[in-house]
């Protein structure tokens, strides 16, 4: 790529993560939960909630609504969606079996662990997020595609039907997908060198039709996963991203597969978490947290006082601190899950914490533990009238990815490569720091803050939740969970409130502007917390169902996206 463009990309992109900040109202009038009876599916998208429950309806289970709904977010939210990037899915049977699926891109057999240092040793700015070099091997059909064949009832081509009608007829854009498509249109042009499908002067309420797109997906339901991975998608693919700097060959994507995995389990009170495990940190962090959050009474804290946020934020940075040093993908390193997890540890980590000060985040480093060598995503959860349940994130990374578009194909690709450490002690764009068992190598996962969450209450099916939301995605879950569990919230008003995070560096509380009484942070300030209201503006974009005690179903969706619960 030309000096001149690359410094050109790096100026917009700075100008774009910037508009990012601008304060986005989040209404004040409580949204009311959505309750049915028999199933129910939440994401980001109507229309795909919408096509969940008709292949509900038509006698499909969750594993099939999985495909649909995560198909039909592809034609309808650009932003984020699966095909060009990956994801996680946790399951629950209804008989109670568990399970993982790892769908998370993959480093290039080409790539190496310097890969994004000039010669200096200094990371380049955009290289990890945008174009070509920023792209891992997509997981996303292969995901889809391994759920179905082990789980699913309904024929692909069923499946899919609606949504290739969806792309072919087209949705209607929102009010909130106007303003991003206007946001991103000159990064759009110029990462793209021309204008794409969305850079036309799209308004609120105009359709979009994405003909490519279903063109693709029809080539995808005759000839199944192998077409995205070894067929004419395949060839279309690699053929486009060496022409933009890829790296990415049909070595790289025939070599593709999905991995089961076993899912993350710990008890809270009564309470049975069950989330996902590395490559993503998700599961064990919100592991780690709720351990050392268990001993402390925060119902009698009270929601989101300075007592709450204080316990909350000392947890979280401890936790992350030991993420950034023992995470990264199992397959390449080892990672110590049983003893992180353990409640021995949690006390260790707790040892020095005291309701005082605040503890700073420089003298905190990650635990030792002996013998041990050493902002886009969308969740959807969905409960099928059979009674299982999952809950599923997906992601291209940032917003629209690498903001490289196929025409041809009809989507975007992921920027996921960002997710390793380029270099130990260089936050990636989450601010989050990594190192070597987060360095990139050939065919290795990235790092994940991904956490699609189950939650068994009595040994029953309880919650299905998750967010998007990068390094905030662990604390949004955590604190919707507590907000049903300590403080009995129901699932949309749990979700509703404000939220703060804390990730060990930077040192600081990150809160959702005019959430917190002023008084509130006055005292976090005087006891030694930095706070930040104006990094934010909102904190995740939570998804979720919860089994209310009568056997109703409540369908949580976040007003702070378009997102909508749809039950029957
Ligand atoms: O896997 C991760 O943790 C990130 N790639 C997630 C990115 C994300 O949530 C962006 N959304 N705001």
């Amino acid at each position: 790529m030309k000096k001149a463009l690359k410094i050109y990309l790096i100026l917009l992109l700075s100008i774009v993560s910037c508009k990012k900040e601008k304060a986005v109202s989040i209404e004040t009038v409580d949204k009311p939960g959505t309750f049915s009876k028999n199933a129910m599916v939440v994401s980001a998208r109507e229309e795909a909630s919408k096509i969940g429950i008709a292949t509900l309806k038509k006698g499909g289970n969750v594993f099939d609504a999985l495909m649909a709904t995560e198909m039909a977010l592809s034609v309808t939210y650009p932003f984020a969606g699966s095909i060009g990037g990956g994801g996680f899915l946790v399951y629950r049977l209804a008989d109670g079996e568990k399970g993982a699926l790892d769908y998370r891109e993959k480093a290039p057999l080409a790539a190496n662990k310097d890969m994004y240092l000039d010669e200096n040793g200094e990371v380049i700015k955009g290289k990890s997020t945008i174009g070509g070099m920023a792209v891992g091997v997509p997981g996303g059909i292969a995901g889809i595609f391994e759920a179905h064949q082990k789980f699913g009832n309904l024929e692909i081509e069923d499946i899919l039907k609606p949504v290739i009608e969806l792309a072919t007829n087209g949705y209607a854009v929102t009010q909130m997908q106007h303003e991003r498509f206007l946001e991103y249109d000159s990064l759009f042009v110029a990462v793209n060198g021309k204008p794409i499908l969305y850079s036309k002067q799209i308004k609120p309420g105009d359709t979009i039709r994405n003909l490519k797109l279903a063109e693709t997906l029809t080539r995808i339901a005759t000839n199944g996963r192998d077409e995205f991975y070894k067929g004419k998608t395949a060839e279309i693919l690699v053929d486009f991203l060496q022409n933009h700097d890829g790296i990415i060959t049909l070595d790289d994507l025939s070599r593709y597969q999905a991995k089961w995995r076993k899912p993350i389990e710990f008890r809270y009170d009564n309470y049975n978490v069950i989330s996902m495990p590395p490559p993503s940190s998700g599961g064990i962090c919100l592991g780690q947290i709720m351990t050392m959050l268990e001993p402390f009474d925060l119902k009698d804290f009270g929601h989101n006082s300075v007592k709450y946020i204080q316990a909350l934020s000392e947890t979280e940075k401890r936790a992350y601190a030991d993420r950034s040093y023992y995470l990264g993908d199992p397959d390449f390193v080892e990672i110590p899950t049983k003893m992180l997890l353990s409640h021995v540890y949690a006390q260790e980590r707790m040892a020095d914490f005291t309701f005082e000060a605040a503890t700073p985040s420089d003298s905190i480093s990650y635990g030792r533990i002996a013998g041990f060598e050493s902002d886009e995503t969308t969740h959807y959860s969905i409960v099928d009238q059979f009674g299982n349940a999952i809950a599923v994130t997906v992601t291209l990374n940032g917003a629209y990815g690498s903001k490289l578009f196929i025409d041809e194909l009809g989507f975007f690709l992921n920027n996921e490569m960002d997710d390793f450490s380029s270099k130990p002690g260089v936050p990636n764009m989450f601010g989050l720091l990594g190192a070597e068992a987060n360095s990139i190598a050939p065919e290795k996962r990235m790092l994940s803050s991904m956490t699609p969450t189950l939650v068994e209450k009595d040994g029953e099916l309880f919650m299905s939740v998750g967010t998007p939301g990068g390094s905030t995605i662990i604390t949004s879950v955590l604190q919707t969970i507590l907000n049903v569990v300590e403080f009995n919230m129901p699932m949309q008003k749990a979700i509703d409130q404000k939220r703060f995070h804390h990730q060990w560096l930077p040192d600081e509380i990150r809160m959702e502007p005019n959430g917190f009484p002023k008084t509130t942070i006055k005292t976090l300030n005087e006891l030694g917390y930095k706070t930040n209201e104006s990094r934010s503006p909102i904190i995740g974009k939570v998804n979720g169902i919860l089994i209310l005690d009568d056997g109703t179903i409540e369908g949580g969706a976040d007003k702070r996206g378009d997102d909508t619960a749809i039950g029957y």
